[in-house]
């Protein structure tokens, strides 16, 4: 910690402290001066005593706490007058405190300044833990907020068990003049152990000062290790936190770019079975780019895709879906307004996508303007249009993976009314819902259903909503965010009669 000393003797020494918390500081022997009577030193053995005397300056008025190392946080049960009087707080304001509130410049600040070391905190922390002597020196302030450096040093009392009862704190407090309101603390040890080395060379042993280097971060968060950081914290962003975290400060942004913390936050986001997939597309783009073309789509272009088969014969009016990878396509529009029942299947993993028919058992009756959805990967789902005796109702479901791929009707007691040019899509996998079309009578319609095709006995549900989207058909409906519906465009007051 480069701070400033009144007292500027043994310069070298103190230099050397500034790079380190543990520092073996030589003393005069050990005198008894302090006027308090009431000092609990004598509670505690000659080896202490001698210990204390290594630490000691008979020159300067020492101040001593004691601890209840028995108690969880150290509650302090015993300070000296001169504790008293070099802090400004009286015994009674801090007897069952924890003496960390000296590193708060205000009594009643939540946080310790930023300028106390937060290396040198986390080795009282860890000396405390350990049961060991600690001596180092940090930035601590009186009760009315003047800085001094308080050159520290905890032992602890062991009992005869060994058990640690007690930690004696002694502290030697001198002003220190350094700039509190210019002054902003490192924060994160790679960049200030550079910056503190810097600072060691610009020490100057004539006036004993240390200049102090200025860090321009103040954030807690930066404290940690890059390790912490990298694996507890950015790893468990959204690929689109992780690229905007980057812009906070160097660090980070070099953080962000590692690719391995890139690859976790794709897994998060995507799974493990998608950014499996993904990984060889990695060797070109890195993840950071491929994350970043995924989610803002920046990279997206429509490109011709030339493949064999055909859909035959011609039609239009007819649905198609995803299905992973597989393209599916059901019925539609023929010649003279034929209602299709037709099933084709384009695989874009095979090496040579083509159009196949796939052969069913059964299929359902012909229709155009109907809606086909995905269910669970492999499962297809048809619902309504308009077949040769009017619209439809009515749901098939196929399993394009079957052995024998059939289409299966499905009941679902009270069924919303007949319908085309509706919209549908799947949410969670497995539930279809339908929402507007036109009925038979060319009256648009706004409603939305639900059916959940993973009951033993699927019934038609209508879902009601406290506000209404108008009447409309030919529009799209998509699923994001698990459950959230987006219902898109299509047709409001519609002139065609369908049906
Ligand atoms: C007996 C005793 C005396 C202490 N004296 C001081 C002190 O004078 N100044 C200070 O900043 N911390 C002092 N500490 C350290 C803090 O109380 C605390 O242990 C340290 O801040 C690390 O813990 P924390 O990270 O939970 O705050 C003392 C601790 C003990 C046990």
């Amino acid at each position: 910690m480069g701070l400033q000393h009144k007292d500027d003797s043994d310069d070298d020494l103190r230099r050397s402290k500034k790079q380190k918390c543990n520092i073996d500081m030589e003393y005069d022997d050990y005198s008894d001066d302090d006027d308090d009577e009431s000092s609990p030193v004598g509670m505690v053995n000659d080896g202490f005593l001698m210990r204390l005397g290594e630490f000691f300056n008979p020159m300067i008025p020492t101040s001593i706490v004691v601890s209840d190392a028995m108690e969880p946080d150290f509650p302090i049960i015993y300070v000296n007058k001169v504790f008293e009087s070099a802090t400004g707080y009286r015994a009674d304001e801090v007897l069952g405190r924890n003496c960390r509130f000296l590193q708060y410049r205000d009594p009643r600040a939540q946080r310790r300044h930023p300028l106390v070391d937060p290396v040198c905190v986390s080795e009282i922390r860890r000396c405390l833990n350990e049961g060991i002597d600690f001596q180092g020196e940090l930035l601590n302030f009186r009760k009315d907020g003047t800085p001094m450096v308080n050159r520290l040093r905890l032992a602890p009392i062991h009992d005869d068990d060994g058990v640690v009862t007690l930690i004696i704190g002694i502290q030697v407090f001198t002003e220190t003049k350094i700039d509190l309101n210019s002054v902003s603390y490192p924060v994160f040890k790679e960049t200030c152990k550079n910056q503190s080395e810097q600072a060691v060379g610009k020490y100057s042993p004539n006036s004993g000062q240390m200049k102090y280097i200025e860090c321009q971060e103040i954030c807690g968060i930066l404290q940690l290790s890059d390790e912490v950081m990298a694996q507890n914290i950015l790893s468990r962003l959204t690929p689109r936190d992780v690229a905007s975290i980057g812009s906070v400060c160097r660090r980070i942004r070099q953080l962000t770019k590692n690719e391995h913390v890139r690859k976790m936050v794709c897994q998060n986001a995507w799974g493990r079975e998608v950014t499996g997939a993904l990984e060889h597309m990695t060797n070109k783009l890195g993840w950071g780019r491929l994350a970043r073309e995924l989610t803002t789509l920046e990279a997206v272009c429509w490109k011709k895709l030339r493949v064999g088969g055909a859909v035959e014969p011609s039609r239009c009016n007819f649905s198609a879906c995803a299905a992973g990878n597989r393209l599916v396509l059901f019925g539609g529009e023929g010649v003279n307004m034929q209602p299709m029942d037709d099933t084709f299947v384009l695989n874009l993993d095979a090496v040579k996508p083509e159009w196949r028919q796939v052969s069913v058992k059964s299929a359902p009756p012909g229709r155009w303007g109907h809606t086909l959805s995905c269910l669970n990967g492999s499962w297809l789902v048809v619902f309504g249009g308009c077949g040769k005796q009017g619209l439809l109702n009515d749901v098939f479901v196929l399993d394009l993976d079957a052995k024998q791929p059939t289409w299966i009707e499905v009941f679902g007691g009270g069924p919303p009314p007949p319908r085309s040019w509706h919209s549908s899509c799947t949410i969670e996998g497995s539930k279809l819902v339908v929402s507007g079309g036109c009925t038979d009578a060319g009256v648009l319609l706004n409603d939305t259903f639900l059916l959940d095709l993973t009951m033993e006995k699927p019934t038609w549900r209508e879902i009601p909503t406290s506000r209404v989207p108008p009447s409309r058909l030919g529009h799209s409906l998509s699923v994001y965010g698990r459950t959230k519906i987006l219902m898109y465009g299509g047709l409001a007051n519609s002139v065609v009669t369908c049906g």
